[in-house]
């Protein structure tokens, strides 16, 4: 699996978004790195725990963002949240339970579900939260 790495295309058009979406692929890349160099269950558990705990914060980010600017799609949007949240969490907690977790495809899972998830839903709100001038 290749790096993640930021191009004008993630752009969303929301600073502060922009910079929490960098901070989600650095967490995400450090967890990759630490796979490739055959980290133990203990650190990739953390890692994957400091990496929801990023994605739980943004998610909040976002959503305050949306609600302050009276976002007409924020429901179908945080509903999106929610169920990306339950999964990444229902793997982490396998993960921590000792069952087994191919850890290699969740990576997989989240890095598609990041891109696709900004590419797709984040842009949307973009436009909206900059007319009512947040940017
Ligand atoms: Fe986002
Ligand atoms: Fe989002």
């Amino acid at each position: 699996m290749s790096l993640l790495t930021w191009n004008h295309a993630c752009s969303v058009g929301v600073r502060a978004m922009d910079d929490q979406h960098g901070i989600l692929m650095d967490a995400m890349n450090e967890l990759r790195l630490a796979l490739v160099h055959g980290a133990g269950r203990e650190q990739v558990s953390k890692l994957l725990d400091q990496l929801i705990e990023f994605t739980r914060m943004h998610f909040a980010s976002e959503e305050y963002l949306m609600e302050q600017a009276g976002f007409p799609e924020l429901a179908e949007h945080r509903r999106l949240h929610h169920s990306i949240l339950a999964q990444i969490l229902e793997a982490a907690h396998r993960l921590q339970y000792g069952e087994g977790v191919e850890i290699r495809p969740l990576l997989c899972y989240l890095r598609d579900w990041f891109i696709e998830h900004i590419e797709s839903t984040d842009r949307l709100y973009g436009p909206w939260l900059n007319e009512q001038g947040i940017g």
